[in-house]
């Protein structure tokens, strides 16, 4: 495996809340010190240096998306820090700022700097109480240090999935249902109470807190070509050690299972890797594909949020796409007639393939989720479809075994 230090998880000796002596102990704030002396376009510069992209899913290119709020001239602009995770599968964001409070919370005063924002959000969900209480801890420690640039809140959203979208993230904030919003206008422009704001995941901000301090070009020596830095993964219940790993981009998916995770348990075999939920299956001929946005887009997945599920050779996939459509129809949120329509179609179409009703549902499926493309407010709305479409294709004997031949008559 390349060998690469570990950007956001050092090896510690306890998973304990890194405390704020211990980050700076390692450097932590160097890079708030240098962006205060250097200047804001000195950090902006860095970061499209190091040619990050967001880590919350969508691998937004960072540099391009802090334009947007740095350019615009409001009496006051908003900086949010996303760590509304709610993806079954998916820990990295509880555990970075459960372990490492300090990492983030550089991070999100340094993007509030670089767009200059005069107040932060740290956004949590309302069941993440470790989480919660490292950060308030962290905060604390800032402030009686006198560290803090300007004040951030912690804010805690509802339990639900949809909740981590940016804008619903926003509406959240500002006390309202917290359901994405119509784009245009982009938080950058039109946030919170209509003020500029730059909302990130918190692991591109703890991200941009090792570059800050690490200089962008160290980042863009690590992954590959188009891809730079680490990810963190979660990896499922099914490998015999569980939990968040962070590995540089151009690992492929065996080196992460096997070499992290100590392979299936149960002399299990890798049959099909799901990257994340919202996105296409890999299957076992692809695992020694190295994890890349380049390379992962033609095989017709992406790396998403890094919360992996592995199918093995005992999985039900018809099951266990019914089980993920399921999901997407309980959490959209309603606001959108396509995307209603979509889920609760697909949820229909997967039960009558398990009643054996007979070929056609997969021109049914494609055909819907080409229909509902765009039309949504938030991109919900594909992300429900990728994982459906693509296991028709990746599972087609299994589907067809399942549907039964045409009913007579
Ligand atoms: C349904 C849905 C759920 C999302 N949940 C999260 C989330 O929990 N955390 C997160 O950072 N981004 C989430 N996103 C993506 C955010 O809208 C946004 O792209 C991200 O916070 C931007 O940060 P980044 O550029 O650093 O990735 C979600 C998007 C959608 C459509
Ligand atoms: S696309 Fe779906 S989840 Fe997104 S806003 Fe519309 S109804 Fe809600």
């Amino acid at each position: 495996m390349t060998a690469t230090p570990n950007l956001l998880l050092p090896a510690r000796s306890s998973t304990a809340t890194e405390t704020l002596a211990e980050y700076r102990a390692r450097g932590g704030y160097q890079g708030l010190a240098a962006v205060q002396q250097k200047g804001s376009a000195w950090l902006r510069g860095e970061v499209a240096t190091a040619q990050l992209r967001g880590r919350g899913g969508a691998s937004f290119p960072t540099a391009r998306k802090w334009e947007l709020a740095s350019a615009a001239v409001a009496e006051q602009k908003f900086v949010v820090g996303n760590g509304g995770e709610h993806e079954p599968g998916s820990d990295k964001d509880k555990v970075l700022v459960q372990r490492h409070p300090h990492a983030v919370l550089e991070g999100l005063l340094l993007t509030g700097l670089a767009t200059g924002a005069s107040k932060g959000f740290l956004y949590l969900i309302e069941d993440m109480h470790g989480p919660r209480a490292a950060a308030e801890q962290a905060i604390g420690e800032l402030r009686a240090a006198g560290m803090l640039p300007f004040p951030i809140d912690i804010h805690l959203g509802p339990g639900t999935y949809v909740a981590g979208e940016e804008t619903a993230a926003l509406n959240a904030i500002e006390g309202q249902p917290a359901k994405p919003r119509k784009k245009p206008p982009f938080p950058g422009e039109a946030g919170l109470w209509g003020k500029p704001t730059t909302v990130n995941n918190v692991e591109t901000m703890a991200h941009v807190a090792w570059i800050a301090r690490h200089g962008g070009a160290a980042f863009a020596r690590i992954g590959t070509e188009q891809s730079k830095g680490t990810l963190l993964f979660t990896l499922p219940a099914n490998v015999q050690r569980p939990g968040v790993y962070e590995l540089p981009f151009g690992v492929s998916f065996r080196q992460l299972i096997d070499g992290c995770g100590g392979g299936l348990s149960f002399g299990r075999r890798v049959r099909a890797v799901l990257p994340a939920m919202s996105c296409g299956f890999l299957l076992a001929e692809h695992l020694d594909v190295p994890i890349a946005y380049e390379t992962l887009r033609p095989l017709g997945s992406s790396p998403g949020c890094g919360g992996v599920r592995i199918v093995d050779d005992t999985t039900d996939v018809v099951a266990m796409t019914l089980g993920i459509a399921e999901f997407f129809m309980k959490e959209q949120c309603g606001q959108c007639p396509p995307c209603r329509m979509e889920t609760n179609q697909f949820v229909h179409i997967l039960k009558a393939v398990q009643a054996k009703k007979g070929p056609g549902f997969d021109d049914k499926i494609v055909k819907l989720a080409e229909f509902s493309r765009r039309k949504g407010n938030c991109s919900l709305i594909e992300m429900a479809a990728a994982p459906v479409v693509s296991a028709l294709k990746a599972f087609a004997l299994d589907f067809a075994t399942a549907a039964g031949p045409m009913p007579p008559g």
